[in-house]
């Protein structure tokens, strides 16, 4: 796993990779189609991105199909959007299992109705003892929210007395935060051309690597990802070191 602090044992392949899958209306809207076929599109790609990453050394795929803003969309995408999860828990668990995939949800899923909850728990449980790629999907997700609910954790441990504020530490706090037994991602591949983290991960993304894509998410493949490794392990990783201090001859800047 990366660590800012140690520099002896970096990856040239992510070990973590984390995704903002963007562009689907954009898509939709070139082809005169409605968005709802930019997200079907979507699906699909998500679908061939999980496998190819699954049968490659990576470790950790994240994510990103519904922001904790994406609610302010038209109610009738918001309703397609969770039918898309629906369908999707109901016929990709059992392919998740031939591909031994552990699958998570991050986000907070008291917004959602009981039916899909129900099927996200389900899903989780079912993949849970899959050593195989850890998958997570983020669903109201928000950075900021993760980082509160994090900071609300440690806070009721100081109060019940398990800890003191001394104990709160960038290493405490990291083990609270989504996902701390992924690393943090290597990269993140945003589609789209956007250049914004928009309320990803915001924490674990300190140290990432970004790789922002012209290509609009239904038109990612692999050809796309293999893009993006190569990009990545070509990228000089100094955590606040200097060039010369991690030993590659490379500017200091
Ligand atoms: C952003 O495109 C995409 C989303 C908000 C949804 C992402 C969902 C999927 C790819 C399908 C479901 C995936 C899984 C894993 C169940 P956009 O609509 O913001 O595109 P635009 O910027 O072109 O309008």
């Amino acid at each position: 796993m990366l660590n800012p602090s140690d520099n002896t044992s970096l990856p040239v392949t992510p070990l973590h990779i984390a995704i903002i899958m963007d562009g689907n209306g954009r898509w939709a809207n070139k082809r005169g189609l409605p968005r709802a076929a930019g997200h079907q599109a979507g699906f699909k790609v998500a679908r061939s991105i999980v496998e190819a990453v699954g049968k490659r050394q990576h470790k950790a795929l994240t994510l990103f199909a519904f922001s904790s803003e994406n609610w302010r969309r038209p109610p009738t995408e918001v309703r397609l959007l969770l039918e898309l999860f629906m369908s999707a828990l109901h016929s990709e668990v059992d392919k998740l299992m031939d591909n031994n995939v552990h699958m998570r949800f991050i986000g907070e899923r008291s917004a959602f109705p009981d039916k899909l909850r129900e099927q996200m728990n389900l899903a989780e449980q079912k993949t849970a003892a899959n050593d195989g790629l850890k998958l997570a999907i983020a669903v109201n997700y928000g950075g900021r929210w993760d980082i509160v609910n994090a900071a609300k954790k440690l806070a009721s441990s100081v109060q019940a007395g398990e800890m003191t504020v001394d104990d709160i530490t960038e290493e405490t706090f990291a083990q609270r935060v989504c996902l701390p037994d992924c690393g943090d991602p290597d990269i993140l591949i945003r589609t789209g051309g956007d250049q914004r983290i928009s309320n990803y991960l915001l924490w674990q993304l300190a140290y990432t690597e970004l790789f922002i894509d012209e290509v609009l998410w239904p038109d990612f493949s692999e050809i796309e990802l293999d893009r993006a490794i190569d990009s990545f392990a070509s990228r000089e990783r100094r955590f606040g070191r200097t060039g010369a201090q991690i030993g590659n001859g490379k500017s200091d800047a």
